[in-house]
């Protein structure tokens, strides 16, 4: 067998047709959507990743307020800058791109915005919220991986999934937006690490592999079995010297092998990466819509 491409730019971009449809609509009223965006330091994929989002924001008509900041910025001045986008009306999602130089306390950053301007869904209430399964903002990676699921029609309801990676961003959200009992969730879900005992044991007797473990190959052909649905978040730069940039992207996914095995797999880049970014819009339009008392679903 060999696997259907799941076009994650495509999925995305027929999204971000109907956002920015959306926000004209808006505007018509006199609401413009709003982001504020925070990067630290000069970690150069979250500099690529913030670049994406601003350029996106820019695209659909969403306003952007960008700050970079030097990786020496202290805890005070960070906090500060955040009590002011939660002040600042014209802000409607605060985005600060994570991870965070060192010296610099995640958690309490996460903790200081607002709960209703929080389009990432890292701040513990939406967390709470939505693991209890209360309408809440929801992670957008995990966010974008059923999305892409749900609009290449796979079956996630009763399926084994396996999730290899137990991030924050990433795999314990996903893991519990998964096992919902609500439409494109009710699966069947097992979460491994880098402390699992026999990962191949797993992922052998999955219908849906989601690697988000931030390591090439991670999962190979030999680990899975025929017709399997393969979701990669991985992002990983491996050298390349014939690259003009001197490296590539690859994701966990052992892409080439994988596929001839798979019933549906994505590509690393043009899979998961363009839906994270575009979920993240959507967060956006939906708490601008929230904040003018528009009623959303
Ligand atoms: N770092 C990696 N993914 C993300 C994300 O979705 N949001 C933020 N803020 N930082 C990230």
């Amino acid at each position: 067998m060999t696997a259907q491409i799941i076009d994650g730019k495509q999925v995305a971009a027929d999204m971000r047709v109907e956002l920015k449809e959306q926000v004209a609509k808006l505007k018509e009223k006199g609401i413009v959507p709003g982001l504020g965006v925070i990067l630290v330091g000069e970690d150069p994929a979250s500099k690529s990743y913030v670049t994406a989002k601003e350029r996106a924001c820019e695209d659909i008509g969403i306003y952007s307020d960008n700050n970079r900041l030097p990786a020496e910025t202290s805890q005070e001045e960070l906090m500060a800058l955040v009590e002011k986008m939660n002040k600042d009306p014209k802000i409607n999602g605060i985005l600060v791109q994570l991870p965070l130089p060192k010296g610099l306390n995640e958690a309490e950053v996460l903790l200081a915005i607002d709960p209703v301007k929080d389009v990432d869904g890292f701040h513990p209430v939406n967390v709470g919220k939505m693991v209890v399964g209360e309408k809440a903002f929801l992670p957008c990676t995990p966010h974008g991986v059923i999305q892409l699921l749900k609009r290449s029609g796979v079956t996630i309801e009763g399926s084994e999934v396996v999730i290899v990676g137990r991030s924050n961003i990433v795999g314990k959200p996903l893991a519990n937006m998964l096992i919902q009992k609500k439409p494109n969730a009710n699966a069947t879900v097992t979460v491994c690490h880098t402390r699992t005992k026999d990962l191949a044991y797993h992922t052998k007797r999955a219908d849906i592999v989601i690697a988000a473990a931030g390591r090439p190959n991670t999962v190979t052909a030999d680990m899975i079995k025929e017709g399997v649905v393969v979701i990669d978040v991985g992002v990983n730069r491996v050298e390349d010297a014939t690259k003009k940039r001197g490296y590539r992207l690859v994701g966990d996914v052992d892409f080439e092998a994988v596929k001839e095995k798979a019933s549906f797999i994505t590509p690393v880049p043009g899979g998961v990466g363009p839906m994270t970014i575009t979920m993240l819009l959507y967060n956006t339009v939906e708490s601008a819509k929230k904040a003018a008392g528009i009623e959303v679903e």
